[in-house]
């Protein structure tokens, strides 16, 4: 039999993660040998707790919130993408102790969004939010080359800011990225939003952009066993297709699976499916 390859997931509060059962069905369907662990932490224990993962055996982990700027400033050496976003969701065991720093979150979005046929190229999208998961999705969303990209956040300074590092990397021409602090403020009808903020789980509503294009789209990174309030909210302004972010999560956790074991991408159509279903 081929040895077990160690894997987990670091995060705080950790219990609901669904990371093990997906990557639980990745193995299954490959025939991996893999164990995936939830690791509970807190900021102050957890540059110990992912230096013990990795010195027992582990060989892969991702990490998710609160910890993911942490882990950026705690491996060895950064993806480009993940220094982009300043953030990692995903280790990857060195030779000799090190550990790579790598960041799957705006891939999965991105192939998620191909998924449901929700176009960026082109196209006037509207993102919510400048903190973490905005950062890790911006630098795959502009390289998709939207027509422009308005960038809503209720701190305006801390999306100024984002902005100017992003442009300071040659990634947001001026123009094409445009910091508001509402979405009213847009002028042009919107085909694309897309909520990286945590409002919908704090259950607070976002002023919607005041034109949303006939086929606009609507994709919350959030998700939830039913739909987010940002998803009722477009539903109510007439936006006909709108997504939460779970399959976003299963592409995201596809990336990771694929950068530890290696071989072809996982299949996440089928994950997709079976995860919708109640357990
Ligand atoms: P994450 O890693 O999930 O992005 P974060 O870095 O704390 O978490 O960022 C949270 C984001 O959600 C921020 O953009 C925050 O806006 P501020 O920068 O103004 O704080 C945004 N946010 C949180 N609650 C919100 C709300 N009720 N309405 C609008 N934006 C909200």
């Amino acid at each position: 039999m081929r040895p077990v390859t160690k894997l987990g997931v670091f995060g705080n509060p950790i219990e609901h993660s669904l990371s093990p059962r997906i990557h639980a069905l990745f193995a299954q369907a490959r025939q991996d040998h893999v164990e995936y662990q939830r690791y509970l932490t807190t900021p102050a224990r957890f540059s110990k707790s992912v230096a013990d993962f990795f010195v027992n055996g582990g060989q892969g982990a991702n990490v998710t919130l609160p910890f993911k700027q942490q882990a950026a400033e705690r491996v060895t050496q950064l993806t480009d993408r993940a220094r982009l976003a300043g953030a990692v969701n995903t280790l990857i065991a060195g030779k000799s102790g090190q550990l790579l720093g790598d960041n799957t979150d705006g891939e999965g979005l991105v192939f998620d969004l191909k998924n449901k046929r929700f176009k960026v190229s082109g196209r006037s999208l509207a993102l919510f939010g400048a903190g973490g998961s905005a950062r890790g999705i911006l630098p795959l969303l502009l390289a998709q080359q939207p027509k422009c990209l308005y960038l809503i956040n209720r701190t305006a300074e801390k999306a100024l800011a984002l902005k100017s590092e992003l442009t300071e990397l040659g990634l947001a021409e001026t123009n094409r990225v445009q910091v508001l602090s509402s979405a009213s403020e847009i002028e042009e009808p919107v085909e694309l939003v897309i909520n990286a903020t945590s409002s919908s789980l704090m259950g607070q509503a976002l002023t919607l952009p005041g034109r949303l294009a006939d086929d606009a789209c609507g994709y919350d990174l959030m998700y939830a066993n039913k739909p987010t309030l940002f998803m009722n909210q477009l539903s109510q302004a007439g936006c006909k297709k709108v997504s939460d972010g779970l399959g976003m999560l299963v592409e995201q956790a596809a990336s990771s699976y694929q950068l530890w074991m290696g071989g072809e991408r996982p299949d996440t159509t089928s994950v997709m499916s079976k995860l919708r279903k109640p357990i």
